[in-house]
């Protein structure tokens, strides 16, 4: 079964922005996935298309085969979304705040309130649910998003950049409560610019730019068709010999170089070439994680 299966979508916006362009997505139920894409690549015009606050202007969309067309309210009920921005009432308390929205999908309130106790108390917000969220801080606000698209127990949760702004902490608790609701059954989609993130909690990950799909496999695929990886390696004294032109390499200080090292190459062959001329190496290591490194590639190309 499929959680998300969008067919050749289309967005133009009114202004004439066209922010998606043929997008097909598939997430398999019970997966956990990453969208990845810089900023304006059109990964909340997405995912706003399949929540209903934007509309298409061509292609499918179907929510656990669902067209969104054919049964909008139904599909909705599916998803829980964590939006990018704050939007609740900054002056509403925490608890109404979560109880309110199971109302919208004709949850009983005293069923709400069980419930929101549950989720409250998971994600570290009891203490504070008689306190209007203004009094929140910026990590507790992004916990209070979950906990309200989590009330009517939707089978898909989206999360829109769900770290943004929490500290490393908070990040890692976060990162421990998604992946047990993912053990329970939920399928997750989360967008994010920590590729971090992606790489420790994704199965499967796509990339957007700028309204296309460049890249969509498993995490481990698509690190694997990475073959560049930039090393920093610090030696005493870096010298210019013609051996290392094999290498793309730079230097960037008397003692630091940087050197691209792809899958033709071997970094013993590097370290070997340092040696017979006599540098001495005292540290060597990746510049970035390989994601990240993926992803400026590509940002960049
Ligand atoms: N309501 C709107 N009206 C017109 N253009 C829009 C609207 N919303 C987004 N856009 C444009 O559509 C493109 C995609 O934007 P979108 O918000 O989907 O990007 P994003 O990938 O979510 O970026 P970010 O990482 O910054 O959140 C951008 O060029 C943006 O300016
Ligand atoms: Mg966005």
């Amino acid at each position: 079964m499929k959680a998300i299966d969008v067919q050749q979508l289309e967005k133009t916006y009114s202004n004439g922005v066209h922010a998606l362009k043929g997008v097909d997505l598939t997430i398999q139920d019970g997966d956990f996935f990453g969208l990845l894409g810089a900023n304006g690549a059109g990964k909340t015009t997405m995912i706003s298309i399949l929540t209903g606050t934007a509309t298409k202007t061509g292609g499918s969309a179907k929510i656990f085969g669902i067209d969104i067309d054919k049964d909008h309210n139904k599909a909705k009920e599916m998803i829980g979304l964590v939006p990018q921005e704050f939007n609740f009432n900054i002056f509403e308390k925490v608890i109404d705040i979560v109880v309110t929205q199971g109302g919208y999908f004709g949850i009983p309130r005293k069923e709400c309130l069980k419930r929101a106790q549950k989720i409250l108390e998971a994600l570290d917000l009891w203490e504070k649910r008689d306190h209007p969220s203004m009094q929140l801080s910026g990590g507790m606000k992004r916990r209070l998003m979950i906990a309200r698209a989590l009330i009517h127990q939707p089978k898909l949760l989206i999360l829109d950049e769900p770290t943004a702004g929490v500290d490393v902490e908070l990040r890692h608790g976060m990162w421990k409560y998604l992946q047990e609701l993912n053990k329970s059954g939920v399928t997750i989609l989360l967008t994010s610019h920590y590729l971090e993130e992606i790489e420790a909690l994704c199965r499967n990950v796509a990339m957007i730019k700028k309204g296309e799909i460049v890249i969509n496999g498993t995490v481990k695929e698509v690190l694997q068709s990475l073959d560049r990886q930039i090393y920093v390696v610090n030696v005493d004294k870096v010298k210019d010999i013609d051996e290392l032109n094999t290498f793309k390499w730079k230097k960037i200080d008397d003692t630091t170089l940087e050197v691209e090292v792809d899958q033709k190459k071997t970094v013993n062959e590097l370290v070997k070439i340092l040696d017979t001329h006599k540098m001495l190496v005292q540290d060597i290591k990746p510049k970035s994680n390989r994601l990240e490194q993926l992803f400026l590639n590509l940002l960049n190309e």
